[in-house]
């Protein structure tokens, strides 16, 4: 089978070290992909954008694609799956329809309240004297989302009023997200311990990979921006499996139901971004794909002999439980591991960053140990590696326990440099925490 990847970061390059050694795979291409990709042994279509819609379909029929993997949130809500398969390629990712619970935060919000799915209490406005008028009587910290995509950095935690008005009056009145922040969502504070649970899924049944979490801060102790995300840990020791039952049955099946009933079949990954709270687990965000760095992290604790574009390609054809019982995987998709990732960032990463620096300490090799690197803002100049991007690279490591595999990530990133390299110091510290007071 020949594939193609649609998008070009860190993501992308652990797809394509998932499913590159799948016996029925012969060719892998990208588009974009990134250097590091294309390193690996990937073809790049370096010049398609991942939002142009008409030029990655002539990419699919350039390559002679038997399977497209859609990856990123922006094709997907823009309906690059409807495009490939009216073309005639199957795709794996959810059509615009069902994609639209990333895409609008309006949309899901209002899914999940008509469905009693538990999720923060909210309110949305598209006028700034209404919102206003709301936040002078509301409770602190209140939360400020553009309802539609804005890389992550739509979301705004206000612990004032006058912090909170200038979120929503960015959005309605400057158009800081241009459309996407038309509309805003201003929804409760949730506090507790945040889990993502990425689904694999037909619409009707479900597999899910091992819980993580995610890192969103720029800095060490949480402090700092919003990031795209700067490190992930899995399994996450929070999720026991008294809260894994409680998610499955208040919100992975309700939501998956919900989506169906609606009309809105979602067949793909589907992304829970969840709060575990006092008063139980609350959806914060949906996503319609894999996180990022979040797939980095679980694929690897895929068992090698999972056949995962199998499994994609189940997703597609509505008969995942049938492949998963014919193929005997119950119980054993996942390795018994430890997973960690740690970002290395720009400097100054997520506001300006300088491109164009050398990067030492990287070899392209293919990921065959236990502790790899997957690349998303590299390029080669010269024939060297340089910075290319916010987030440049990760450092995933397994080991039988989360300390080992986090101190293997460490020792591994600490021979990686570039000008400027960020990367946070305390990836898993609180779950480590939380597991030595267990
Ligand atoms: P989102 O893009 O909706 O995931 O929001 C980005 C990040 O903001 C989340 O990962 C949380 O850390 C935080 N966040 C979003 N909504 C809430 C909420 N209602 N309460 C507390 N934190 C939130
Ligand atoms: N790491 C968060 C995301 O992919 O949205």
């Amino acid at each position: 089978m020949r594939i193609l990847i649609v998008g070009g970061g860190g993501r992308e390059c652990a797809l394509y070290s998932a499913i590159k050694n799948n016996p029925r795979v012969t060719a892998v291409a990208a588009a974009p992909g990134n250097a590091g990709i294309a390193a690996l042994g990937a073809y790049c279509y370096s010049d398609v954008k991942a939002t142009d819609i008409s030029a990655l379909t002539k990419c699919a029929a350039d390559f002679k694609a038997d399977f497209v993997i859609v990856a990123p949130d922006d094709p997907l809500v823009l309906g690059a799956v409807d495009a490939l398969d009216a073309a005639g390629f199957k795709c794996f990712g959810p059509k615009k329809d069902a994609a639209i619970i990333e895409g609008s935060k309006s949309f899901s919000k209002h899914l999940m309240k008509k469905h009693q799915i538990p999720t923060a209490d909210y309110r949305e406005f598209i006028n700034t004297a209404e919102a206003t008028a709301y936040l002078e009587n509301a409770d602190y910290p209140i939360v400020i989302k553009a309802d539609g995509l804005a890389l992550g950095k739509g979301v705004t935690i206000a612990n004032t009023f006058d912090e909170a008005v200038a979120a929503v009056s960015d959005c309605l009145d400057n158009g800081k997200f241009g459309f996407a922040g038309k509309r805003v969502v201003i929804e409760e504070y949730l506090s507790g311990v945040e889990v993502t649970v990425l689904c694999l899924t037909d619409g009707a049944d479900f597999i899910a990979f091992p819980a993580s979490t995610d890192h969103k801060r720029a800095f060490d102790n949480d402090l700092g921006p919003n990031t795209g995300g700067m490190g992930v840990i899995a399994p996450a020791p929070y999720y026991t499996s008294e809260i894994r039952e409680e998610t499955i049955r208040n919100i992975i099946t309700p939501t998956l139901n919900a989506l169906r009933i609606e009309g809105r079949l979602f067949r793909g990954c589907l992304y829970f971004g969840l709060m575990l709270t006092g008063n139980g687990v609350k959806v914060v965000e949906y996503n319609a794909r894999f996180g990022d760095p979040e797939a980095q992290t679980v694929l690897p604790l895929l068992n090698e002999n999972v056949d995962l574009i199998g499994l994609f390609e189940a997703c597609r054809s509505g008969i995942l439980r049938e492949f998963v019982e014919r193929n005997n995987l119950r119980g054993k998709l996942f390795k018994n591991l430890s997973s960690a990732c740690v970002v290395m960032a720009s400097g100054g990463y997520p506001d300006k960053y300088q491109t164009g620096l050398p990067i030492t300490g990287i070899d392209f090799r293919p990921p065959d140990r236990d502790v790899f690197v997957n690349y998303a803002g590299v390029s080669v100049k010269d024939g060297k590696p340089h910075t290319s991007g916010g987030r440049v690279l990760t450092v995933t490591a397994l080991d039988k326990d989360l300390s080992s595999a986090l101190k293997k990530a460490y020792s591994e990133i600490s021979h990686i440099n570039f000008e400027g390299a960020h990367f946070r110091n305390d990836i898993g510290y609180k779950a480590i925490e939380f597991l030595s007071l267990k």
